[in-house]
């Protein structure tokens, strides 16, 4: 048992995750992959996807040419598929992306200052009301900035007509769209210390100072032998930590194969282990067949969706081990707490599934001395004779697919102790 203090997880056995999720549920964090809705129908797709994965990125579907190809006329039907899968599923989704200059359909470059200011409003607008509650991160603005060592914003429609105020009016749209997302600036080559991450750095200081609604930012980590995982790698996701955002490994590939590609793999979780805001990785793909790259199998599964070395090695830097779990249902632990107000905070559990799936689980929550559970939902709580701890079972079906998750919440009301809640081990079967 421990203190929850933020959000800690706690598996419910003392068998490592065999999963990539599970395993990185354990350490707090998703595990996530980008999906192209067009494989959604393959079964050794699917079931790879839903056995190891806990957030997915939409890899082309949510983009302007395919959400807004003419103006003020919007279709979600390739999106809609990839989230209703996800929220199936108990994934978490990022939304990719809303203000980028490419995969940008030709009318958005002819607009007028004007026009093109209150194109890129409503489509912000528009998308993000589609799903709103849906998505837990959205990359707002994308590749704004130059290659290079110049730190230059990248030419685009936005920037060539409205300047470098557009990443904040977009941001500032976001916000009050959706006030619940977290949203991030997602960029590429910005994985080290270098002239345009230095650039981006200045932009996101420059925001948190000003109060200009930013919350993330997303490291796409595209690495090849010319551009190899950065020595300062954890160093520059550390600094962005500490202006005061998350960060999150937003498209990981490594060309390569066998020990070296395992290696960078690793050496890439660890460093998103080491700094306490990085929430998360997603890998740009699942299997190698289907990387964006032509070549290079840049990915954990191979063409045949056998785990690669590089699979091994990102499993064991989030301290599972492969090999499956023996039958042994399994689940994991993670809490949150959410509001708080006056005389009560409202804490959230979320419990997923280890390898084998569960048909139910419990997870015991004790309250400090004098405070008090006053409402609970989704779960069924039962109590001890003091009162102080619960015992939460779900409701009705307990089953959850291999890695899925669900997640059970509670107000406590504080009487003056506004300790967080000790949250027990999960029991899986
Ligand atoms: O769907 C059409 C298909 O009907 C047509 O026959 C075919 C012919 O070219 O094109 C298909 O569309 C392609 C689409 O991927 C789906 O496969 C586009 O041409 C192709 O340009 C598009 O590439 C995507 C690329 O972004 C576009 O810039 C990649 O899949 C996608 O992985 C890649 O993702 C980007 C991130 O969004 C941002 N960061 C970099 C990352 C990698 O480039």
């Amino acid at each position: 048992m421990l203190a929850a203090t933020g959000v800690v997880t706690l598996s419910g056995s003392a068998q490592a995750a065999s999963t990539l999720g599970t395993a990185a549920a354990a350490q707090g964090r998703y595990f996530g992959t980008a999906v192209a809705a067009s494989h959604l129908g393959e079964s050794p797709y699917v079931s790879t996807l839903d056995a190891e994965f806990t957030s997915v990125t939409p890899e082309n579907e949510m983009k302007w040419d395919a959400v807004e190809s003419s103006r003020g006329s919007f279709t979600f039907d390739a999106a809609d598929r990839i989230v209703a899968h996800a929220q199936g599923k108990g994934m978490k989704v990022r939304g990719h992306t809303l203000v980028w200059h490419s995969q940008l359909p030709g009318w958005v470059g002819g607009l007028s200052a004007s026009d093109l200011r209150s194109a890129m409003n409503n489509h912000i607008t528009k998308v993000m009301q589609h799903y709103q509650g849906k998505i837990h991160s959205w990359d707002v603005v994308n590749e704004a900035f130059q290659d290079g060592s110049s730190g230059a914003r990248r030419s685009s429609p936005f920037q060539d007509k409205l300047g470098n105020g557009f990443i904040e009016e977009a941001f500032r749209t976001a916000r009050a769209t959706d006030p619940n997302a977290k949203l991030c600036y997602n960029d590429y080559n910005t994985d080290g210390v270098n002239a345009k991450s230095n650039a981006v750095y200045a932009m996101v200081k420059d925001f948190k100072q000003r109060g200009v609604p930013i919350d993330c930012v997303g490291f796409q980590s595209h690495f090849n032998s010319n551009s190899p995982v950065p020595s300062d790698y954890r160093q520059n996701l550390q600094r962005f930590a500490d202006l005061g955002v998350d960060v999150q490994i937003t498209e990981l590939d490594i060309e390569g194969s066998g020990s070296a590609q395992a290696t960078s793999y690793g050496n890439v979780v660890k460093a998103c282990l080491a700094v306490s805001r990085c929430t998360g990785i997603t890998t740009w793909g699942i299997t190698d067949k289907y990387s964006w790259r032509s070549s290079g199998t840049p990915l954990l599964f191979d063409d045949n969706y056998g785990k690669k070395p590089a699979y091994d090695a990102v499993l064991s830097a989030l301290g599972g081990t492969s090999g499956g779990d023996g039958g042994t249902r399994t689940c994991t632990v993670s809490y949150a707490k959410q509001e708080q107000w006056g005389d009560r905070y409202n804490g959230k559990v979320t419990v997923t599934a280890g390898s084998s799936g569960t048909s139910g689980w419990s997870v015991p929550v004790t309250v400090a001395s004098g405070q008090k559970v006053s409402a609970t939902w989704n779960g069924t709580p039962s109590w001890d004779s003091t009162g102080n701890v619960m015992t939460m079972t779900p409701n009705g079906n307990g089953s959850l697919s291999a890695g899925a998750s669900t997640s059970f919440g509670f107000t406590v009301m504080t009487n003056g102790n506004a300790a967080p809640p000790t949250v027990g081990a999960c029991t899986a079967w």
